[in-house]
């Protein structure tokens, strides 16, 4: 069977991080690749960043790969991470041999819960001085993204920690840590929790330690980002968000206008997202023929700047080629 994906390079280094990904998936597999427009570019032309006809692709197409957008990106990933009905973010922090990492030997996945938490949308104005914000944590979102989470760590083999505060916020964290621990159960699998600002510290000191760590929305956001510095940086960090049918893969990076057009964005974070969408669509072969590329390559090199080589995108990509 041919899959079907979504191509959405958007603006700055995603147009040249992208064509990347496509050239490295075109490699492996047989996929069906249609190029969509996103971002500053198409907005600044058309007043509107994100398109119908692009919007509608992610919501039909097997997969999407999406590279970044700037300025707009709020008004075009929020809007494509629901139109693949996400509710799991999915970003790996992995320290990779060849790479001047804080922690080597650092390898966590963040399962963040992608729908409600903090990030649900609720605030308001209670007077002219107060403002309040709704905190939402429900029972079948706890259960999905924790569902999610043991059965990824089961499936590559990680320990499970939930980080939480359910301390203070003992009626929603409550929740999310009660129902984690009843999938747990029926999982038959093993875990901890641990709350969510000592785990910031642990994860600095000791990262090793850890390995699928399931978050609710705000947790998840801040401590993966905080991860991405004990790996080596954003030009290797991938992500999935997850939807029942369907998902969109992406480099946690933005468009790097000050790198985008010299030809020298590291486009491994993509060609990982990349790796993440063959995973997605059960294509497992071909994912480990990427990871497998993309390890030799950070092994043996060439690097990119970021990675303090002098490699070009282009370079890489040969590389990567050569490999494969
Ligand atoms: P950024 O991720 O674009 O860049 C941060 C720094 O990391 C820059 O110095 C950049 O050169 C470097 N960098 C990032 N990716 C790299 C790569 N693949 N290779 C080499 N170096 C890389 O974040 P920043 O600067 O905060 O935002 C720039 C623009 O991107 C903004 O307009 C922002 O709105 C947008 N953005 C979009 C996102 C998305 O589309 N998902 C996510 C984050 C930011
Ligand atoms: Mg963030």
């Amino acid at each position: 069977m041919t899959e079907e994906i979504a191509v959405i390079p958007g603006d700055g280094i995603g147009q040249e991080v992208v064509p990347v990904a496509v050239s490295v998936l075109d490699e492996v597999g047989d996929f069906a690749f249609t190029e969509y427009d996103a971002g500053d570019r198409v907005q600044e032309e058309t007043g509107e960043p994100l398109p119908e006809e692009t919007k509608r692709a992610a919501e039909t197409s097997d997969a999407t790969l999406f590279g970044a957008a700037g300025e707009s990106a709020a008004d075009v990933i929020l809007p494509l991470r629901s139109a693949v009905g996400s509710f799991a973010n999915v970003r790996p922090a992995r320290a990779y041999p060849g790479i001047d990492a804080l922690h080597p030997d650092a390898d966590l996945v963040f399962v963040r819960e992608n729908t409600e938490g903090v990030y649900a949308g609720i605030e308001s104005d209670l007077t002219d001085e107060v403002r309040t914000l709704t905190r939402v944590i429900t029972e079948p979102a706890s259960r999905r993204i924790a569902e999610f989470g043991f059965d990824y760590a089961a499936e590559h083999d990680y320990d499970v920690t939930v980080a939480h505060k359910a301390n203070v916020m003992a009626r929603t964290d409550g929740l999310f840590v009660e129902t984690a621990g009843q999938v747990a159960d029926e999982h038959g699998a093993d875990h901890e929790t641990q709350l969510m600002d000592a785990l910031a510290t642990d994860l600095v000191m000791n990262p090793a330690d850890y390995g699928v760590v399931i978050c609710p929305n705000l947790a998840g956001d801040v401590l993966s980002d905080l991860a991405a510095g004990l790996v080596g940086g954003l030009g290797l960090l991938p992500s999935a968000n997850i939807g029942p049918e369907r998902a969109l893969f992406e480099p946690v990076h933005g468009s790097a206008p000050d790198i985008a057009g010299k030809g020298i964005a590291n486009p491994i974070a993509t060609v990982l997202s990349a790796a993440m969408c063959c995973e997605f669509l059960e294509r497992a072969d071909e994912a480990e023929r990427i990871r497998t590329a993309v390890m030799e390559v950070l092994a043996d090199g060439p690097h990119t700047p970021d990675l303090g080589g002098e490699a070009t995108t282009e370079e890489i990509e040969s590389a990567l080629l050569a490999r494969l």
